[in-house]
């Protein structure tokens, strides 16, 4: 169904061609004149405007000027009265969708004519979003680099990749590395979803926060009455973790008791559970993640040693986002993405300012800190460009320290500072053509609907 605007100052005709219309299944507003028409086109959108040639308050060629200067999209087809072929012209040349002259079978004509315009329409309608899907893809392509979920192309991420990748395919077990906020989580996560063990479970276990004189029962499950309070089986993480990932999160604050019995599992796949008589196999494979230094641990005594080699077979080291600001900018189009569609708002996009304070900020917070700021940045700022104001406090107090050498880094990629020369030039061209847009188009020599495409993407509608 079309939204179909009719003008004609003649009520018969009027109201034959908004009956013919309203029966193709359209939803028609009929107007008595030109002036009346343009009213009703302030109040709402039409896809299709049929008017009338002659009409006594103004002609049809001047309504289809008017549409076609301010509603770009909205298709117009003209009625001319027989022996009139150089109004049909002119309307043509004028930028109407098609014309119809006034004849025997009109209504049939008329029908005819609206079904081509129309299926026209969504031609082009379609093709349009193609084109924006795929401009759209190509700017995904060559903004960013994905692994999964995981975003960054530096040179240690990428890295990071390639580890991931290699011991996914073994049964290994992993430590990975990381200061609070990297990403160790996503890490085993990533690890989990391409292994052979993807279809089983994923458990996690957060070591730093198990009661002390329940870790064990938490780790590998116990029988009825195996202490009190016990008052039936428990599977521990271990057996949920069966077939599966198990991620012990924070294994540096396990206490000494319970790594001996993590080191039997490395060692003999073998566990019980507390109160248990049988043993039980495992078939789970153990990553572990720490923030801590565990060779110190170890050093201390307050890490079992052979744990410690035995979980170290494979580290995977996150660097602190600090020392790979290269990823920010791509992080924070992540997560801008991410955000705005999950909060279901329109795309906002930072100026190079703001994305220059992001990059110079030193994240004690990491990956995590800077998705909550832009998480925040979102729900705080007005409009859809974001500038170092809308940023946090904290971050933008880092601004000072941008130095000239960092804003000259390659941290701001070509595509950021294109867009925002394209940004600009959008905005001038507007100004100049007094806010019309089909002019403003014209001015950049581009096509309207590419045009209005820009007016969406930098939030200038
Ligand atoms: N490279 C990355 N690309 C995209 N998102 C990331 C990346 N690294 C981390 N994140 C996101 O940052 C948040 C923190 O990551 P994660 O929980 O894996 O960190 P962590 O190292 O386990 O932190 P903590 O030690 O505080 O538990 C998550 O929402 C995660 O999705
Ligand atoms: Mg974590």
């Amino acid at each position: 169904m079309s939204r179909v605007l009719v003008i004609d100052d003649n009520e018969t005709m009027r109201s034959g061609m908004a009956l013919l219309l309203e029966r193709m299944g359209h939803d028609v507003t009929a107007a008595s004149g030109g002036g009346e028409g343009l009213r009703q086109m302030k109040a709402r959108p039409f896809d299709l405007v049929i008017t009338d040639y002659k009409m006594v308050d103004m002609d049809g060629l001047e309504v289809l000027d008017a549409v076609r200067r301010d509603y770009a999209d909205t298709d117009v087809v003209v009625i001319t009265a027989y022996g009139t072929i150089d109004v049909a012209v002119e309307a043509m040349r004028k930028g109407a969708a098609d014309f119809v002259v006034k004849a025997d079978a009109l209504y049939d004509v008329l029908r005819l004519r609206v079904e081509k315009v129309l299926k026209h329409r969504e031609l082009r309608q379609s093709r349009d979003r193609l084109d924006e899907e795929n401009q759209y893809l190509r700017d995904e392509i060559g903004v960013r680099f994905n692994f999964g979920e995981m975003v960054g192309r530096s040179k240690p991420m990428k890295t990071v990749y390639e580890m991931v990748e290699k011991v996914a395919e073994t049964d290994s077990a992993v430590l990975v590395y990381g200061e609070s906020g990297t990403g160790k989580e996503l890490v085993a996560r990533a690890i989990h979803r391409r292994s052979a063990r993807r279809e089983g479970p994923f458990v996690k276990v957060n070591c730093g926060s198990l009661p002390r004189e329940l870790v064990q029962s938490e780790l590998f499950g116990h029988e009825k009455g195996a202490f009190t309070g016990a008052i039936r089986q428990k599977k521990g993480k271990f057996e949920l973790a069966e077939g599966g990932t198990i991620f012990l999160d924070e294994i540096g604050d396990l206490p000494l008791e319970a790594q001996v019995n993590i080191l039997r599992v490395l060692q003999t796949k073998e566990y019980d559970r507390v109160g248990g008589e049988e043993t039980l196999h495992a078939d789970v494979r153990v990553i572990a993640a720490t923030h801590r230094v565990l060779r110190e641990m170890v050093a201390e005594g307050a890490f079992r040693e052979d744990l410690f080699y035995r979980l170290e077979v494979i580290p995977i080291r996150l660097v602190p986002l600090r020392d790979r600001k290269a990823d920010i900018p791509d992080l924070v189009e992540h997560f801008l993405h991410k955000k705005c569609e999950e909060m279901n708002r329109p795309m906002k996009r930072l100026t190079d300012r703001a994305m220059a304070a992001m990059a110079s900020y030193t994240w004690p917070g990491n990956v995590r800190e800077l998705e909550n700021v832009v998480e925040r940045t979102l729900v705080l700022a007005d409009g859809n460009v974001v500038d170092v104001n809308d940023l946090p406090l904290d971050v933008e107090a880092s601004r000072a320290e941008v130095s000239a050498e960092e804003l000259e880094d390659s941290a701001i990629p070509l595509t950021r500072r294109l867009e925002d020369l394209e940004r600009q030039l959008i905005e001038q061209a507007l100004e100049q053509a007094g806010g019309v847009k089909t002019k403003a188009a014209e001015m950049l020599g581009i096509k309207t609907s590419a045009f209005y495409y820009k007016l969406d993407k930098y939030g200038l509608t």
